[in-house]
């Protein structure tokens, strides 16, 4: 073991419950070992909201660990080891962009809109929701939640990932002449926003974005029997042709439960891929390429290593200030209310 792997789990044991370390799928996997609960971004988003531990240590970027600050209670402090651990499509949209393109889609549209942002934004965005009805998602549940606005009448305007929108309006049925692009230039494209059910932002992930259904048609024509699974913020044209599509947990869980022997073509984050691939040994593994996020990359074990070192400090009152992530106050409360609606649909309490 390395020197530094255990000075992390003498400060974690000396720490105990007072600390967690969530860690997201796509983290390396020397994270991911060190790791308390592992998940995506659904699944980091409820446990923190659930744990009492004093000290939140992020393995992940930086919309994760404000979901978990937005979401924790008064004596809970969330830090990220690197807090330029970002992610390039969570800045494609912000507030005021939002608020001037959604007043003029409001007065377009026959229907009243709801905006709903994916988990991957920052809180003046989930703010921007929160304070107008709409509610977060990720993408194990944006299709449940479009659903829930369209059953009362209402359109949505998703924001920021363009695929994750028209794969779910795909997994909804609607129609291509009911989606309207809103263009990073604020202008429109597509169907008709009087009658349109979804208003699509029409931000993109590069990690995602660089599959193709060429890297499909080649692993099926070396692997005759291989199953693909893609994450949903892939192009509709791989989801399409895809066997599967979902969030990195619904990845994980259906590579793991498949029968042994069976083989997996993947389209997500080429680590967590590689991870799949060392631990479920009785099944074949292949990335559709290798696609890796680079600011996952950022939360390093010197820098988990260097977070929990003032987390201990602080702990025996010998350090009183600790780099936390905090959520400016005008966003705080409506921010909240935003994601607290998303778990609230997802968990069929309205
Ligand atoms: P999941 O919610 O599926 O983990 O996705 C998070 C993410 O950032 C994918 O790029
Ligand atoms: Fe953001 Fe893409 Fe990285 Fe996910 S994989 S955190 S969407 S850049």
């Amino acid at each position: 073991m390395k020197r530094i792997d255990e000075e992390i789990r003498k400060m974690k044991q000396e720490l105990g419950s007072s600390l967690v370390i969530p860690a997201h799928h796509y983290e390396m996997d020397e994270i991911v070992e060190l790791a308390d609960f592992l998940g995506d971004s659904y699944k980091l988003a409820k446990d923190c909201s659930q744990t009492e531990a004093e000290y939140i240590v992020f393995g992940g970027v930086s919309f994760m660990a404000e979901g978990a600050a937005l979401l924790a209670k008064d004596h809970q402090k969330v830090l990220l080891p690197d807090r330029s651990a970002g992610c390039p499509m969570a800045k494609m949209i912000d507030a005021e962009r939002a608020g001037k393109v959604y007043g003029e889609i409001s007065k377009r549209c026959d229907r009243e809109i709801i905006p709903m942002v994916y988990m991957n934004s920052y809180a003046d965005m989930k703010a921007f929701c929160g304070a107008r009805g709409g509610a977060v998602c990720t993408s194990s549940n944006s299709v449940k939640i479009v659903k829930h606005y369209l059953d009362a009448g209402k359109a949505v305007f998703f924001a920021p990932d363009y695929n994750l929108g028209v794969n779910t309006a795909n997994a909804l049925g609607i129609k291509k002449e009911e989606l309207v692009t809103v263009k990073r230039d604020l202008s429109l494209e597509g169907g008709d926003p009087a009658t349109a059910k979804m208003f699509l932002w029409d931000g993109f992930c590069y990690v995602h974005t660089t599959f193709t259904t060429g890297d499909v048609d080649r692993l099926r024509k070396q692997y005759p029997d291989i199953r693909i699974i893609v994450h949903p913020e892939c192009d509709a044209s791989l989801v399409d042709i895809a066997d599967h599509s979902g969030s990195t947990a619904m990845i994980y869980n259906t590579v793991r439960d498949a029968p042994p022997g069976t083989t997996w073509g993947i389209g997500t984050e080429y680590r967590f891929v590689e991870r799949m691939a060392k631990e479920f040994t009785d099944k074949t593994i292949v990335p559709l390429r290798e696609s890796i996020c680079r600011d996952m990359s950022k939360i390093t074990l010197d820098k988990l290593a260097a977070s929990l070192r003032s987390v201990s400090k602080a702990a025996r009152g010998e350090e009183s200030v600790l780099d936390c992530v905090t959520v400016p106050g005008e966003y705080q409360k409506d921010a909240r209310i935003a994601l607290q609606r998303m778990i609230d649909i997802v968990e069929a309490n309205i």
